[in-house]
């Protein structure tokens, strides 16, 4: 059965495997263990299965999306959109008033799951990315 769970130790083994591949600056394992217990920091399970995972900072009243990230065979089922609906209703629940995130140019993937939420480039830093790439800033205003 699917769920979302907060960030616990069982996860990490797994959550610090698809952040390395996955993310182009990847969290480390210690950073990533550093989140456990953190209620922003969460996972999407299928029984002792980690399907992906997803964090948020807060900053006053915006939130700040760290990552966002699902196992490379559970890909285009879905599942990122489970675990962004699960981030922004938390989000709101502290009180966001809107979310940020950055992305990079050629996420094309990212970058469609960001505006079927509604999330808008609004800025661009050049040469964010060890490869070159540049990175977009995005906002989502409304919640
Ligand atoms: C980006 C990522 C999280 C999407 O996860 P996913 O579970 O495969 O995505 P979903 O199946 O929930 O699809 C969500 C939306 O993403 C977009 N999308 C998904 N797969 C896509 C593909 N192959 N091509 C283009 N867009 C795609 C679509 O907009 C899709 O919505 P739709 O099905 O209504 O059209 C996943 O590809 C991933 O982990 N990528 C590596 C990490 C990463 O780039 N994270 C974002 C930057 S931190």
């Amino acid at each position: 059965m699917l769920k979302t769970e907060t960030l616990s130790k069982k996860h990490l083994n797994a959550v610090a495997d698809i952040e390395a591949y996955s993310i182009i600056c990847p969290w480390s394992y210690a950073q990533i263990k550093k989140c456990v217990g953190d209620k922003n920091f969460i996972v999407l399970t299928d029984g002792d299965i980690v399907l992906g995972y997803g964090s948020f900072y807060m900053t006053a009243d915006e939130a700040n999306l760290n990552n966002i990230a699902v196992k490379k065979e559970e890909r285009g089922k879905g599942y990122s959109k489970i675990i962004m609906e699960r981030l922004l209703a938390l989000a709101k629940a502290q009180g966001a008033v809107a979310v940020t995130l950055e992305v990079e140019s050629k996420n094309a993937v990212a970058l469609n799951l960001y505006r079927s939420f509604d999330f808008k480039g609004e800025g661009e830093r050049k040469n964010y990315y060890p490869d070159g790439d540049s990175a977009i800033i995005m906002w989502k205003r409304s919640l």
